[in-house]
């Protein structure tokens, strides 16, 4: 079949039409993907061979497509219907820069009618990383989407509140009862009040002023960080250092699973968090913890209440768009990239 491959560590990426058709498992999905979403462990993985299970490997864990074959056992889904998400990295199969990839049935979403499927792409990694930072790593309740918690006067830290993780630990955060208040740089202001940050931090301005402004605002109520940048472990380490007399349990997420950062001051909870291993069979606990958040992420996105950020869309139709769109994403992008794969 045609896709993108990479044939070793460090490869070019280079459209090919000798890629091996992935065939269903009984709980597996086949899709066409339609969009595809770039994300930075695309380029990681093509750098440095991390989560590959063999060559060569496929790009693009963002996908939104229509479901062409159903495994045995698989009962969420039909042919036909439009699914997104992440489909987990790395294992063969899983690429979704092809014109077929594989989907774990129960890990899925669908496609509600009120977003495109270009939106659709967009929402998988981000969502479910942050859902995955929140919900395992800090120490706060999944919330009922039927019956959702009133806000607290407890703050949660959102370091890249206006990226894509960060946007949704933004949006997670509050649908889940706390007060937020974003790191960012002056260009995703906007973002981060869009998913409904309720104060922001400027990062690039002085350290000391930024903690500051931070323990003004959450006066002895925030208990819980996260680092959707994977580089603010030295500075959280400061913010805890200032918070640590305040009375509760202090708890600390980051997508940076790959550092050890010893112990952090006040003893507060370290929570690395790994969507990678996602959808592998061995990684059963990760699946089925995934399993129950997708629950609640499609209830919420079903009723708007989880919104897809903005994405510019790079290129024609066909899988060379997502090589530019790589490149566009690893220039620096403030929104999410997304190419056209093929037609529907
Ligand atoms: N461990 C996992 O399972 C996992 C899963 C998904 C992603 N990740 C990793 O998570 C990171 C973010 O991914 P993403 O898709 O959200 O990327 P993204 O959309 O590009 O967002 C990154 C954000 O980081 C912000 N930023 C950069 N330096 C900052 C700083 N010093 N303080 C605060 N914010 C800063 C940028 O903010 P401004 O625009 O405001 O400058 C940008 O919005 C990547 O490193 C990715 O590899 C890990």
């Amino acid at each position: 079949m045609k896709g993108v491959k990479v044939n070793e560590v460090n490869g070019e990426y280079q459209v090919t039409d000798d890629l091996e058709k992935p065939a269903p498992d009984s709980n597996q999905l086949l899709v066409k993907p339609i969009f595809g979403a770039v994300n930075p462990v695309d380029e990681l993985m093509r750098n440095s061979g991390i989560l590959v299970t063999s060559w060569p490997w496929t790009p693009c864990c963002d996908v939104a497509g229509i479901v062409v074959e159903v495994g045995s056992e698989a009962t969420k889904f039909k042919v036909g219907d439009q699914v997104f998400g992440c489909q987990g990295v790395g294992f063969p199969g899983s690429g979704g820069a092809a014109e077929y990839c594989l989907f774990r049935d129960d890990i899925a979403l669908k496609k509600s009618d009120h977003i495109s499927l270009a939106e659709a792409a967009t929402m998988g990694v981000g969502s479910q990383t942050a859902a995955l930072g929140l919900w395992s790593g800090l120490n706060i309740a999944l919330p009922d989407p039927q019956n959702l918690p009133a806000i607290s006067d407890e703050w949660v830290l959102v370091l890249g509140g206006g990226g894509s993780v960060g946007g949704y630990a933004v949006q997670l955060s509050k649908l889940s009862g706390y007060r937020v208040v974003a790191s960012v740089s002056a260009r995703s202001v906007g973002a981060a009040f869009t998913h409904g940050a309720d104060e922001t931090v400027d990062y690039k301005t002085p350290v000391d002023e930024q903690i500051a402004k931070i323990k003004k605002i959450t006066k002895g109520k925030l208990h819980r960080i996260i680092d959707t940048t994977a580089y603010n472990a030295n500075f959280v380490k400061k913010v805890l250092e200032e918070i640590k007399d305040d009375a509760g349990e202090k708890y600390f997420a980051s997508v940076n699973d790959w550092e050890d950062f010893g112990p952090l001051p006040g003893g507060a909870k370290f929570y690395p968090i790994s969507l990678g291993p996602l959808a592998r069979p061995e990684s059963k606990e990760l699946n089925e913890i995934l399993f129950k958040y997708i629950d609640v992420l499609q209830a919420f996105v079903d009723v708007g209440k989880v919104k897809p950020g903005e994405y510019s869309l790079v290129g024609g139709t066909g899988f060379e768009s997502f090589i530019e769109a790589v490149k566009v994403q690893s220039g620096g992008s403030a929104k999410k990239v997304v190419a056209k794969l093929q037609e529907e």
